[in-house]
């Protein structure tokens, strides 16, 4: 068990708000702050972060718990993990345990091994007599030496052991490797594990920390797949990392660019735009929008000019604009990508760039264009679909005042009268509110019924009790000096708890208290996210209500030990009654 004092120095270095403010943008509301729930879906913001005592609730889902719940639910880790993600973001190292041992692979050692890979793939390339393929390859895509250095590009040779030789050499196991997606295992012989990389230039991906936390590796030749990337890690994942934001979080523009691929935003570098960044091989994630916003306002997107660079641009604006990140679109002119713009464009490639990028279009322009090249508006018929397609559009946008100056953008483009495009505008963004509202409250009512009756099925069978229960632990949880004067006075009993969550929590509170003493960070070994969120919610209403004070507490204790005597009772005589019942019946044969 990782002791309180750990756990409570590891909360203090990981502040909650900032923790949370990676994932939902919040805003201050009294002394709190609040955001639209990252655990259900809403329009309406019900999450609400207590900075002061470093937890969270939903009022909406009932999710809630502390800065470790949330990381556990976030990204998806256990407790051991969980403590090793915050550990690691804080730059502290949690003391050793054996359950770590256990637990397999942890984040650190192949990070560790990321970076002897990098090196040796790295070395491959400026060194090795294999390593030829791979210069000239580069060479004949413009790289510079000094590009190559700065990115820590690298090569992977075509063999199934370079890698694997090297890394054993330096003390890692083959479950590293493999767990690490460096090496995988031989499908004859579950024993045998082999390079995944091999034969491919490599891109080593770095987190904004400095980690080198995965790798892609590009092909020499055409053959497929022309890109190949680790897997989802102990040290990564795919959806919340981007390429080269270890540099451009450095920018000097105020901007960054989203572009689609790895030759991308090395050209871009190369040329002085180093807010470059890409996502690693597929369409942007919410994580990734939000990552972005913890360094900009401002995003130029520049995919690739075919039509899946075009449609991926779409959902980018959504993203980006969901999380309040200003978004321009660049459509690029008479090349497939910036790579491709930047030295067919050379030596005015970075000039030509950046004039691209200063005509950047807003995402409604963006819209307008896109629509007007694809219908023929003086036909009547098409003109009407592509009105329409530009009302949803403008209904998507959240400001009146932008929705009203893009009415008359898209009048004026389509040849129409403002006002008519406004009726319509209306009518969409009604209707939808409409049905918005319609879901939020079915949603509300699945979760709240499914979490009341799943994670306590006790509750409903004792309400008073239940009631009682809730007021107790959410008291000790809420101010833990009555942890210590339950201790100190023995004042309540395991058996007093009706619902076997309750008693749970009861006794994990005290086995802790016990031994070192309880923070809430400690309910998350053993106990599942819903069961802490039933414990959030009842510090979430001892917070709400003012008398909390100890004769509250004190109240409460003896209530429950009556109630709960009584319910003793109760049982003994349901007892007393079968035992007659089976008397009956037994005399009658
Ligand atoms: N990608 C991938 N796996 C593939 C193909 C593409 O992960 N099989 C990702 C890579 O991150 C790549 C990006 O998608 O950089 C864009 O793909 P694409 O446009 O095909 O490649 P380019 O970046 O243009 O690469 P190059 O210029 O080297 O051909
Ligand atoms: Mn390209």
């Amino acid at each position: 068990m990782v002791p309180a004092n750990v756990i409570e120095d590891l909360k203090f270095r990981n502040n909650i708000e900032d923790v949370i403010a990676s994932y939902v943008t919040l805003s201050r509301s009294g002394s709190n702050l609040k955001g639209l729930c990252p655990f259900h879906s809403e329009k309406t913001p019900s999450f609400t972060v207590y900075s002061g005592d470093g937890h969270f609730y939903c009022f909406g889902c009932g999710a809630g718990g502390d800065v470790i719940s949330f990381i556990m639910r976030m990204e998806n880790l256990d407790y051991r993990a969980a403590l090793d993600y915050l550990a690691q973001r804080c730059g502290i190292t949690l003391p050793d345990d054996d359950s770590r041992e256990r637990g397999g692979v942890s984040r650190q050692r192949v990070i560790e091994m990321n970076r002897a890979a990098a090196k040796f793939f790295h070395h491959m390339l400026m060194k090795s007599e294999e390593g030829q393929a791979g210069r000239d390859y580069f060479a004949k895509r413009k790289l510079s030496g000094a590009t190559i250095k700065h990115f820590g590009l690298g090569y992977a040779p075509n063999s199934y052991d370079g890698l694997k030789k090297y890394l054993r050499e330096k003390g890692f196991t083959d479950e590293e490797m493999v767990a690490g997606y460096l090496c995988q295992r031989s499908r004859k012989n579950e024993k045998n594990i082999y390079d995944c990389f091999r034969g491919r230039v490599m891109f080593p991906i770095i987190d904004v920390a400095g980690n080198v936390v995965a790798f892609g590796g590009r092909v020499l030749d055409d053959s497929q797949p022309k890109y190949l990337n680790s897997s989802d890690t102990p040290a990564f994942k795919k959806s919340r990392n981007l390429f080269a934001l270890n540099y451009a979080k450095n920018k000097k523009e105020d901007y960054l660019i989203l572009c689609e691929g790895y030759m991308d935003v090395i050209a871009l570098h190369a040329a002085g735009f180093t807010g470059a960044v890409a996502t690693l091989g597929t369409a942007i994630t919410p994580e990734q929008a939000r990552i972005m916003k913890k360094y900009t306002d401002k995003v130029v997107i520049c995919y690739d000019s075919d039509e899946a660079g075009q449609k991926a641009a779409d959902k980018a604006m959504r993203l980006l604009s969901e999380v309040d990140i200003s978004v321009r679109v660049i459509r690029i002119p008479g090349a497939k990508d910036p790579d491709e713009f930047i030295k067919s464009n050379e030596p005015y490639g970075a000039v030509r760039f950046r004039e691209v990028i200063e005509n950047a279009r807003t995402p409604f322009d963006y819209k307008i264009f896109q629509t007007l090249s694809k219908y023929d508006i003086s036909d009547a018929e098409q003109k009407v679909r592509a009105a329409k397609e530009l009302c949803y559009a403008i209904a998507d946008i959240r400001s009146k005042v932008e929705q009203d100056i893009y009415i008359r953008k898209a009048a004026k483009a389509l040849e129409l009268d403002a006002e008519g495009i406004k009726a319509d505008v209306r009518g969409i963004a009604k209707r939808r509110a409409a049905a918005q509202k319609k879901k939020d409250r079915e949603e509300l009512l699945r979760n709240t019924a499914r979490l009341g009756d799943r994670v306590d099925p006790d509750f409903a069978k004792e309400k008073r009790s239940g009631a009682l229960e809730s007021t107790v632990l959410g008291l000790m949880l809420y101010r833990p000096e009555y942890i210590q004067l339950d201790a100190d006075k023995s004042l309540l009993d395991p058996e007093m708890f009706f619902s076997e969550l309750n008693r749970r929590l009861y006794l994990k509170i005290r086995e802790c208290y016990d031994s070192g003493g309880f923070e809430f960070g400690m309910l998350s070994e053993g106990f599942s996210q819903e069961e802490i969120s039933k414990a959030s919610e009842m510090i979430a209403k001892r917070r709400a209500l003012s008398n909390n004070g100890e004769a509250a507490f004190l109240e409460s204790v003896e209530a429950l030990a009556m109630e709960a005597e009584k319910i003793k009772n109760r049982g003994s005589d349901a007892d007393i009654e079968s035992v007659i019942e089976r008397r009956r019946k037994e005399n009658k044969n």
